[in-house]
């Protein structure tokens, strides 16, 4: 299973439900707010704090979930939030976000965390005056990054978990409110999440806020000021796609699109190993639609390249070296079941 895939297996840790219920009570929207979480899981968070006069939108990496979360929420995406994901800036009122805790995978960066990354990459989601409702372990209120990021460009207030579930993962709830920052004003915020951060789980959760200390319905939701002119992933979810392909008549276009456009007659001089049939499919010789057990199966192969692997290597005498760099490219197989429109992908 490939890395990211594994991390959202592992990461799936929802906010408790007394914590969602304590939240919602924190909350009003205003008529037409958008309510946004990026990592949505199966949507049961997001759904419990939305209001009927607000609409609700997820992104999840897991299918399952991301299934199970369109039941819940208004609008959901599959795919990878930090990579497939196109939306607009400014258009949401309140972010959620409880990310992954865990450090970032790319092998040529420098490991960054998974919570800091997520927090960069979607604040600007937030319309001006939106909320941001962050669920961390609040020790990464010291990571700089984070502690930065949220200096910068909120207004913040944090606050521990209910001891009985603190102790589990040790997360606590930010609260930030987006607004332009004075350089002075970020540098003391930005100094006290450092010092949040930095404490002995016990002595924060004495020193930290209680969630129940927030005052009802502080947090009122902004009705949105610009339209969702982008909301999109570049994933192919045939959940999503195959029903909207049969609607529109163009499933046999499709299916002949798929088809390898020359049909090459290799005739091989001995077996082919299952590695040689790994790259015939990925290479994409058996694309189309088969029948197999009676079921109708589309095979899509792709190849997908992947950042270079570098090596190095010294001389002996420590004077010289090299540096090799090899691409890397991934041999995928793709079979989306046309009846249940489920996607298996073999890599
Ligand atoms: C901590 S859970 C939070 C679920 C939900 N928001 C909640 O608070 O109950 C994090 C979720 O993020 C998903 N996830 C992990 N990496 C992701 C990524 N790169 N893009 C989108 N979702 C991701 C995991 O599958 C998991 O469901």
């Amino acid at each position: 299973m490939a890395r990211i895939e594994s991390q959202a297996k592992a990461g799936f840790y929802p906010t408790p439900d007394s914590v969602c219920e304590l939240l919602k009570t924190k909350i009003t929207c205003e008529d037409g707010a958008r309510l946004f979480d990026p990592c949505c899981g199966t949507g049961a968070a997001l759904s419990c704090l939305a209001t009927a006069n607000s609409t609700t939108y997820g992104v999840e990496l897991s299918h399952e979930r991301a299934t199970e979360a369109r039941t819940r929420l208004h609008q959901v995406l599959w795919g990878d939030a930090l990579q497939e994901i196109r939306f607009t800036y400014q258009a949401f009122g309140l972010l959620y976000l409880n990310p992954p805790y865990d450090n970032s995978i790319s092998p040529d960066e420098k490991s960054q965390r998974l919570e800091t990354l997520f927090l960069r990459h979607y604040l600007n989601s937030l319309q001006p005056g939106g909320f941001l409702i962050f669920i961390i372990p609040y020790y990464i209120l010291a990571d700089k990054g984070c502690a930065q990021a949220l200096a910068r460009n909120f207004t913040v207030q944090v606050f521990g978990f209910p001891e009985d579930e603190f102790q589990a993962f040790r997360q606590c709830v930010v609260f930030g409110r987006r607004k332009r920052i004075a350089a002075d004003q970020a540098e003391s915020s930005e100094q006290y999440l450092n010092e949040l951060g930095r404490m002995e789980p016990d002595v924060f959760l004495a020193e930290a806020e209680t969630l129940e200390s927030v005052v009802p319905a502080s947090i009122h939701v902004p009705a949105a000021i610009k339209p969702l002119a982008a909301f999109s992933t570049s994933r192919f979810d045939p959940a999503v796609g195959i029903p909207a392909i049969r609607k529109a008549g163009i499933l046999q276009g499709v299916l002949e699109e798929l088809a390898p456009r020359k049909k090459n007659f290799i005739r091989p001089l001995s077996m082919l190993e299952n590695g040689h049939l790994a790259l015939v499919l990925a290479g994409g010789f058996m694309n189309g639609e088969i029948e197999k057990n009676g079921k109708r199966l589309v095979v899509k192969g792709v190849v997908r390249k992947e950042s270079p692997v570098v090596s190095t290597s010294c001389d002996e005498d420590g004077k010289g070296g090299s540096i090799t760099i090899r691409d890397k490219y991934i041999p995928t197989v793709r079979i989306i079941d046309m009846e249940t429109a489920t996607l298996h992908t073999v890599q």
